[in-house]
């Protein structure tokens, strides 16, 4: 349930999300921080489709990676996806590759809506920076994966249902409330509370 009378996001009164939201977009695009305030915003649940991935295989993802390679994980991360995509609605969060599974993508076409948090190279690299939990940044530098990555994703991050960019200074609140005006203009993610 969601009850916003006052909020610039002019979602209807009280109203109830129809449909998962799935975050997408490269890694540091802000995905699980701004999802947790969207979350919050609209009364469901963040879902994040790594955490769920590194439960079900008891492994974090760079063991995964490192046990049994980028494909496994890939298919470990579509089967997971489609699971996630059919529970109740909630905002969902995946990993920065998922959207680029033409089966995933389909799955969240069907089922869900697709929000695309675009960021530049400079926000992604200092988002990025200091941690070391993604695999595919610990080869070479950050910068020229994170460059190529977006020469490779952007164009079909870009067909998601909506995208909205992030801005410098902005907070995940504000990200929160634009996506939120975003879904609404969007017109397929929420319903008016049953009475
Ligand atoms: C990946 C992004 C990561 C994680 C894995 C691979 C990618 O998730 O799924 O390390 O291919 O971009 P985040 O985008 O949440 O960091």
């Amino acid at each position: 349930m969601h009850d916003i009378n006052n909020s610039a996001a002019e979602t209807p009164a009280r109203s109830v999300l129809t449909r998962p939201v799935v975050l997408v977009g490269l890694m540091g695009a802000g995905k699980t921080s701004v999802g947790l305030r969207l979350a919050a915003a609209l009364g469901v649940d963040l879902v994040d489709s790594d955490t769920e991935i590194e439960a079900a295989a008891a492994m974090t993802i760079p063991e995964i990676f490192e046990k049994y390679g980028e494909a496994h994980f890939r298919d470990g991360e579509q089967r997971v996806i489609a699971r996630l995509l059919d529970a109740r609605p909630a905002i969902l969060s995946v990993g920065g590759g998922a959207f680029m599974n033409e089966q995933t993508r389909a799955a969240i076409r069907e089922k869900g809506v697709s929000v695309w948090l675009k960021a530049d190279l400079n926000l992604l690299v200092q988002r990025t920076s200091g941690r070391s939990h993604r695999p595919l940044l610990n080869n070479g530098d950050p910068r020229d994966v994170l460059a190529d990555l977006i020469a490779k994703r952007h164009p079909i991050y870009a067909k998601a249902d909506v995208t909205v960019e992030s801005r410098p200074r902005q907070t995940h609140e504000q990200m929160a409330t634009r996506i939120i005006k975003a879904l609404t203009a969007h017109g397929r993610s929420f319903a008016p509370e049953p009475s």
